[in-house]
């Protein structure tokens, strides 16, 4: 069969080469790749808000089977176009995906289904808003309704980080439309998991556990990124707190969202705050997670494609998926500035060496092909991916690939995975 890939980062990456390895797929096209997935895929240059054009290309080639990575083209209804002219498409479709698309509607969900999340407000005025943080007291989180590339969310420790907050996201319209409401919420203490399942709408297919690393320096400081590093699976996620997601958050969003008239097929990410045991949702992502898909992906035993299509197909029930039992570690290498302003077209060194090391990938995000270099040509540049027996193996592993790996202005944390470790 033939496969589209929609995006251009880390995450497609893995899901180029996850398909790849399906003996039911003979060629992969993607829009719009970069320097990494060009090894595993024929690249297109259709961006990915260009959803008529690539709906053209899909015909055109009679791709059977589209992936979406990104947010960005479910919510402009990527997957109601594709279904419109009978092309088969996975993720979710356009109503669907407001679960990650609005806040507002995200919390209202989850307050009308009594899914455990943070007390909030939503406000379309400035003033309204400061009145209420006022009577509350800070801390607050401030969060922008929309789409902001994971910026759109500022946690304010005082009134006057508030103020500055409401001012950045609805007067100075930081994030432009995806501003002109805001949530004021309760602010959560814990540590963070991502939960990721398959879902038809009716069953649900689990992924491991996994953990992001969001702020851009050691030991969560400084500001949040996309994702510096990933592990799978997440030790604060017990047995017994894997139950409590599942009966309490995943299985009643599942429900709730039937019940709304918007029949969620696709991945459902729900980022959960853990204190004391108990899990609650900071928020839903209507996508596979970057860099959480790397590790995760990393782990799947079995093939990807029947798992696909079954959710697809709206036959999940009868599918499994098997994963491997060791650990899994994904280092993000960025550019230096990142997530603010830096610059590209650096050469990248040492990949061809780490290539031969066992049980590692080098899934790149942005970087391209310059004649026989490949340059940096993005932020996030690198996930260093690797499988051990045991997340503290799976962390040397990653580290002494990272090590290998040199560009100019190469930035990563060093303390990827050590959440995991202090827990197990
Ligand atoms: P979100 O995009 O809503 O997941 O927010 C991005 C990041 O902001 C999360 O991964 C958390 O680190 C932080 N965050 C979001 N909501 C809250 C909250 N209510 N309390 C504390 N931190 C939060
Ligand atoms: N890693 C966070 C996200 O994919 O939104």
């Amino acid at each position: 069969m033939k496969v589209l890939v929609i995006g251009s980062g880390g995450r497609e990456h893995c899901l180029v080469w996850k398909i790849s390895q399906s003996p039911k797929v003979k060629k992969i096209y993607c829009a719009m790749g970069n320097g990494g997935i060009r090894s595993l895929a024929e690249c297109i240059d259709i961006k990915e808000t260009d959803i008529s054009g690539l709906k053209k290309f899909a015909n055109k080639e009679k791709i059977d089977l589209t992936v979406v990575g990104p947010e960005l083209p479910l919510t402009l209804g990527i997957v109601d176009e594709f279904e419109s002219d009978g092309l088969r498409i996975f993720g979710a479709s356009r109503e669907s995906s407001k679960i990650e698309g609005s806040k507002s509607f995200a919390k209202d969900l989850m307050k009308k289904y009594k899914i455990p999340t943070a007390k909030y407000q939503t406000f379309t005025s400035k003033d309204k808003a400061l009145i209420y943080i006022e009577e509350k007291g800070c801390p607050v989180v401030i969060k922008a309704d929309g789409l902001a590339a994971g910026k759109g969310v500022i946690p304010s420790k005082n009134i006057d980080e508030a103020i500055a907050a409401i001012d950045l996201i609805m007067v100075k319209k930081a994030f432009g439309d995806a501003g002109n409401k805001i949530i004021v919420e309760e602010f959560l203490t814990g540590e963070e998991a991502s939960f990721l399942v398959f879902t038809d709408g009716e069953s649900v297919i689990p992924l491991p556990t996994s953990q992001d690393h969001k702020p851009i320096f050691d030991g969560d400081r400084g500001p949040n990124t996309g994702g510096m590093g990933a592990y799978s699976p997440a030790p604060i996620v017990t047995r017994n707190l894997h139950a409590q997601i599942m009966q309490e958050i995943i299985i009643p969003t599942i429900r709730a969202m039937a019940a709304e008239g918007r029949r969620y097929k696709g991945v459902l990410y729900a980022g959960l705050m853990i204190d004391d045991g108990r899990a609650q949702v900071l928020e839903f992502n209507a996508r596979f997670g970057d860099p959480e898909t790397q590790p995760l992906l990393m782990r799947m035993k079995s093939d990807i494609i029947p798992v696909l299509e079954a959710t697809i197909e709206g036959n999940l029930s009868l599918q499994k998926a098997e994963w491997d039992d060791r650990a899994s570690v994904c280092v993000v290498m960025s550019s230096k500035g990142y997530p603010g302003t830096y610059q590209k077209g650096f050469e990248i060194t040492g990949l061809k060496e780490v290539s031969k090391i066992k049980n590692l990938e080098v899934f790149h995000a942005g970087t391209a092909i310059e004649g026989s270099k490949v340059v940096t040509d993005g932020g996030r540049v690198l996930g260093v991916t690797a499988l051990g027996h045991g997340i503290k193996e799976a962390v040397e592993v990653a580290y002494s690939a990272v090590k290998k790996i040199h560009f100019n202005g190469v930035h990563y944390r060093y303390d990827i995975g050590n959440k995991a470790l202090s827990i197990s």
